[in-house]
């Protein structure tokens, strides 16, 4: 078990982290140790296992601003159940830091046949319910694109759902009692609800999953998908294949999002 990622914060931050929870033990790092974030387990005296996260606000604005979206849809998605809880996020210095209960288990498997592919539904189905109006402090679908999506296509991603907008197998955990967590949510932004099952659509594929089997899992994700008009999901398409630094041939694996639609 390696504390090296505890050890390379400095140790003001780790003085405010006991500050908050008591003293800590390091517990095994959740990313590779760098010095502009880092992430893992801590112990506390009583056992209890927390996660921390880490990110300097100077040398990563970005994962630090992110941490700012993960506060405020901690809040929305508490009483969903369906993450594990922010306990504390703390500002140190240049250093932006999250506390959050330990998520324990596995990443979910997303192959075809998997058991857990159920309880992404339906933890993707709750989120979807969480409505918002503009002033959330969310980013829209739209704001996230950003240059990447054409002005005239900006009125067919608008849209009022929470999303959690990054639906990777990294950023879900099975526990060994058959709950899915939703981990990660620095990219929660709010949009039309079946953009968070065409994201999803991606990882399916990734996971090897034909059209058809990946569709049956959108389809349940939102049952509205068919009303969504081709030129919205192509809209998508091309402003998501433009931002995310994918191979075009794992690109070329969504262009099925288009089969079907009207
Ligand atoms: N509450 C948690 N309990 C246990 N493990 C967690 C928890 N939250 C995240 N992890 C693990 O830590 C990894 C990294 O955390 P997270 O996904 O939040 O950050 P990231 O994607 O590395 O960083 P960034 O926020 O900068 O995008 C996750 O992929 C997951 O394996
Ligand atoms: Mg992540």
């Amino acid at each position: 078990m390696s504390a090296t990622w505890y050890e390379a914060l400095p140790v003001y931050v780790r003085r405010a982290v006991i500050g908050q929870i008591g003293g800590v033990k390091p517990g095994p790092a959740a990313t590779d140790p760098h010095t502009s974030c880092a992430a893992g387990i801590v112990i506390r005296g009583d056992g209890e296992r927390v996660f921390l996260k880490a990110s300097s606000r100077i040398r990563n604005p970005h994962s630090a601003a992110s941490q700012g979206y993960e506060v405020i849809a901690a809040n929305l998605v508490a009483p969903l159940g369906i993450s594990p809880r922010l306990i504390r996020s703390l500002s140190v210095d240049e250093w932006s830091v999250l506390l959050v209960h330990e998520a324990p288990g596995r990443p979910a498997d997303y192959s075809p046949g998997s058991a857990d592919l159920p309880l992404l539904v339906q933890a993707l189905r709750a989120v979807g319910t969480v409505q918002l109006a503009p002033g959330s402090g969310l980013p829209t679908v739209v704001d996230r694109f950003g240059p990447h999506l054409a002005p005239a296509h900006r009125s067919l991603l608008q849209g009022s759902s929470l999303l959690h907008y990054d639906v990777s197998p990294g950023n879900t955990r099975v526990s060994n009692d058959g709950t899915l967590a939703l981990l990660d949510w620095g990219r929660a932004s709010i949009g039309p609800a079946w953009v968070e099952a065409a994201g999803m659509y991606r990882w399916l594929v990734y996971a090897g999953h034909t059209h058809t089997s990946a569709m049956r899992w959108v389809l349940e994700v939102c049952p509205a998908w068919n009303s969504v008009s081709r030129s919205a999901r192509s809209a998508y398409l091309a402003a998501a294949r433009s931002e995310i630094p994918d191979p075009p041939e794992h690109c070329e694996g969504w262009l099925p999002l288009l089969v079907g639609s009207a």
